[in-house]
């Protein structure tokens, strides 16, 4: 950890930070009728198709990603996508914002939101990723105490950095959370821009942030059975995410029980045989499967590029009016 004076660490530098290059995502494509846009699911019955090319799982500032909604959707449009769902986390207040861009753009877009959550039994982690939804007063209900926990946590956080020697402030870290809410992602690119951490993610992260450091704690998340009741409340369809990543498949047959409608098979962090596992738990439990890359631009350490991981062929959510073959 680097403990220089506060006059050494308040210089202002202007890091451009380490930018991810996106690459056309790959995949086959699904077929969708024209005329059907943003989510609507408002087929025209026209026979002319298009390939469908879904991001299903995508975070923008307006949580903890480092793009705006507007960039995104440009450079999805650039990269052939069709349909984006903006996922960012407990928030679903720029649902239609996303959508009206996307409407500019060309680019379907489906109201998403990934809720915090985690089983209280066992404390593992639960991502619950919501689409499609028609009102979004259950969900916020949910997700409000997280948002605030959050950015308690974030400031206590900014607290503990100032003792330990750091220039930094709550109104400095402000102009990074376009969304409102702090998150790590923001402070430790404020640490970054100001020259008193070499990387986004580089020693303050692993010494201060992880690996039991004066800032590694967390906040209490919602119940995974309430966020499944909350998404399917609110019309949408409940989607367990990347269970490969926190190992979560035994929480599906009670999770179904209270509302859940799919479970997001392609994941960069599922590998092939948590694939084929989610092939047959979705089979078993009547619940469909869904795709994302889980884009967080430069705010993840080891992030995919936008459109790098899409929808598979049999994602029939019904914002997205996909037709089989
Ligand atoms: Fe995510």
């Amino acid at each position: 950890m680097d403990h220089r004076t506060k006059g050494e660490m308040c210089r202002e530098r202007t890091g451009t930070g380490n930018g991810e290059r996106a690459r056309p995502g790959a995949g086959k494509g699904i077929k969708v009728r024209n005329g059907e846009r943003n989510g609507a699911g408002n087929r025209d019955g026209g026979s002319a198709e298009k390939a469908v090319r879904a991001d299903l799982h995508v975070h923008s500032t307006c949580s903890d990603g480092s793009e705006d909604l507007r960039g995104i959707l440009a450079r999805a449009a650039g990269l052939g996508l069709t349909h984006l769902a903006f996922t960012d986390h407990d928030c679903t207040r720029y649902a239609g914002e996303a959508q009206r861009l996307g409407a500019e753009t060309g680019v379907a877009v489906i109201p998403g939101v990934e809720i915090s959550a985690s089983d209280r039994t066992t404390g593992r982690k639960v991502h619950i990723l919501g689409y499609d939804y028609k009102r979004p007063e259950p969900i916020e209900a949910v997700c409000a105490p997280i948002l605030r926990r959050r950015h308690e946590n974030c400031l206590k956080q900014i607290g503990i950095l100032r003792d330990l020697g750091y220039c930094i402030s709550e109104e400095a870290v402000a102009p990074y959370a376009a969304g409102g809410t702090f998150y790590k992602q923001h402070i430790l690119k404020y640490l970054y821009d100001t020259g008193q951490s070499p990387a986004v993610f580089g020693d303050v992260y692993r010494t201060v942030f992880k690996n039991g450091g004066p800032c590694d704690f967390d906040i209490e998340y919602a119940e995974a059975v309430e966020a499944v009741r909350a998404v399917a409340e609110a019309g949408g369809y409940a989607v367990l995410a990347h269970p490969g990543q926190q190992q979560n498949f035994d929480l599906i047959p009670e999770l179904v029980r209270v509302g859940l409608s799919g479970i997001e098979r392609n994941h960069p962090a599922n590998t092939q045989k948590h694939r084929e596992l989610i092939s047959r738990l979705a089979a078993d439990n009547g619940l469909f499967c869904t795709g994302g890359s889980d884009f967080h631009g430069i705010y993840e350490a080891k992030g995919q590029p936008l459109g790098s991981v899409l929808a598979p062929e049999d994602c029939p959510l019904p914002g997205l009016v996909l037709i089989k073959d």
